[in-house]
């Protein structure tokens, strides 16, 4: 078969664009309530997507006055959604600046075990600063200490992971031998940041182990995720820039000594799907003309460092403000970028630049027919730009009823998307391998196999 697209509903509880709360066609009562997340997942599972998707930050966002934030945690929303599903996958973000390798490699773990091996995690180091003054800190950690410490993390998670090798548990109830010991591995882990010694009482899933994501944009952040992910998310406006990212985290994971293809890389992509692009061009504006600029202004300056007034809405942006943006803090450095693009670009009022980014905080939003959804979908999948998307409908559940009524049919007309599942567990949905434990005495495929 051709190379087949990935695709994962990223879900944001009322939808990605910021007003998406206030539009009649969304739920924002039903937000709290697993009902809600289960028929979307459903819808999802029943598309054949890849995974679900949950963002994620240890904090309530100040912008809790006009949009619907201060959702469920997501690990806890994933053992919900694995209870009402059986195919789809399911992503949720943890951040390894505010939680402890055990805490997290155990709650991964049980998920993973519960969903039969469907299971991601989304390593972040934690984008939202506000975070430090819940965990006891002054400041949040720069780049350099957060990724040094996801570093270590990581190392303890996954060898909490592998403690069990995959043949631990005998299960012998005549000789009263319930696992082999020789093959439970503590971790024995003493580090620069941390002392876990191990093992995880929780034994190792279908699929191995939980499949790493993640979403770095910063050199530190890249390097990362060439190192250990095994999916990527990413935000792009143009297909060229897209293109150079995805060349250049695939030439990376090689020097890494890793298969390209053992790296997915999925942009974002917010489409709003009309009968004519108008209708389309139309829906967007709905949805914008019910933003609120104080909202707006305190994203911008969230997402870039760059502080607006209200007084100037209608007036141009001034582009030398997000040039001269320098000492804007380092984890908002990628996002700045991609804004100082648009207002380069398109020189745009400081509305218009709001409304650009009301749709997906500077992720693409993308406004056309089914058929213009599908087309780019395939340029960027066809011309080295990505491996599928992270689709993020601007509402819910309307816009991914949308998607995968109108525009998943065309993918699969044009044999770039598959019919059914082929497998049960993430790992096999995204194409990639089972990680052998680094304490197997055996080879995975010679136990398997016998051989
Ligand atoms: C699709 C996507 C989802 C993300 N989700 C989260 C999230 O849930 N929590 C978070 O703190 N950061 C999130 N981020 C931010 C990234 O983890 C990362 O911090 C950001 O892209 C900046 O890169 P850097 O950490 O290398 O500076 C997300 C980024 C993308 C592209």
């Amino acid at each position: 078969m051709s190379r087949q697209l990935h695709l994962n509903a990223f879900i944001m509880p009322a939808g990605h664009h910021e007003a998406a709360w206030r539009h009649p066609s969304t739920q924002p009562e039903r937000i709290h309530d697993a009902d809600y997340f289960h028929q979307i997942a459903r819808t999802a599972e029943a598309a054949a997507f890849d995974a679900v998707f949950f963002a994620d930050s240890p904090s309530l966002s100040p912008a809790v006055a006009h949009n619907a934030v201060g959702g469920l945690e997501p690990i806890t929303l994933l053992a919900s959604i694995a209870a009402a599903t059986s195919r789809i996958g399911l992503i949720a973000t943890a951040s390894t600046t505010y939680y402890e390798p055990y805490n997290l490699a155990r709650l991964f773990a049980s998920v993973d075990q519960l969903s039969k091996g469907r299971v991601g995690w989304n390593i972040v180091t934690t984008a939202a600063d506000i975070a430090a003054a819940n965990y006891g800190l002054d400041a949040h950690p720069d780049p350099v200490e957060r990724y040094g410490r996801a570093t270590e993390f990581l190392d303890v998670v996954t060898k909490l992971w592998d403690s069990w090798e995959p043949d631990a548990i005998l299960l012998d109830r005549a000789a009263g031998r319930y696992a082999d010991p020789d093959r439970v591995h503590p971790a024995e882990h003493v580090g620069q940041r941390f002392r876990v010694r191990g093992a995880l009482n929780v034994p190792r899933s279908p699929q191995g182990r939980p499949v790493l994501v993640q979403a770095g944009a910063s050199n530190e952040g890249r390097a990362f995720a060439a190192r250990f992910a095994e999916a990527i998310f990413t935000a792009h406006q143009r297909l060229a820039d897209a293109q150079a990212f995805y060349a250049d985290i695939k030439a990376a994971a090689v020097r890494f000594g890793r298969s390209p293809d053992g790296v997915v890389i999925l942009p974002g992509i917010s489409p709003f799907i009309g009968d004519t692009e108008e209708a389309a061009l139309a829906l967007e504006r709905e949805f914008n003309e019910l933003t609120i600029p104080e909202y707006g202004l305190r994203q911008l300056e969230q997402l870039t460092g760059v502080r607006l007034g209200e007084s100037a809405l209608d007036g141009p942006v001034p582009a030398e403000l997000f040039r001269d943006a320098g000492d804007v803090t380092d984890n908002g450095r990628s996002r700045l970028q991609v804004v100082a693009g648009i207002v380069e670009r398109e020189r745009p009022t400081v509305r218009r630049l709001l409304h650009r980014l009301a749709g997906a905080r500077g992720h693409r939003v993308f406004a056309g027919t089914a058929e213009q959804v599908a087309d780019t979908i395939e340029e960027w999948f066809r011309g080295g730009a990505a491996d599928g998307f992270n689709v993020m409908p601007p509402f819910y559940p309307g816009g991914l009823e949308l998607f995968v009524t109108r525009v998943v049919p065309l993918l699969r007309e044009r044999g770039l998307f598959r019919e059914e599942y082929a497998g049960t567990t993430l790992r096999e949905h995204l194409g990639l391998d089972v990680p052998r434990s680094r304490f197997a005495q055996e080879p995975l495929g010679s136990l398997a196999t016998g051989a």
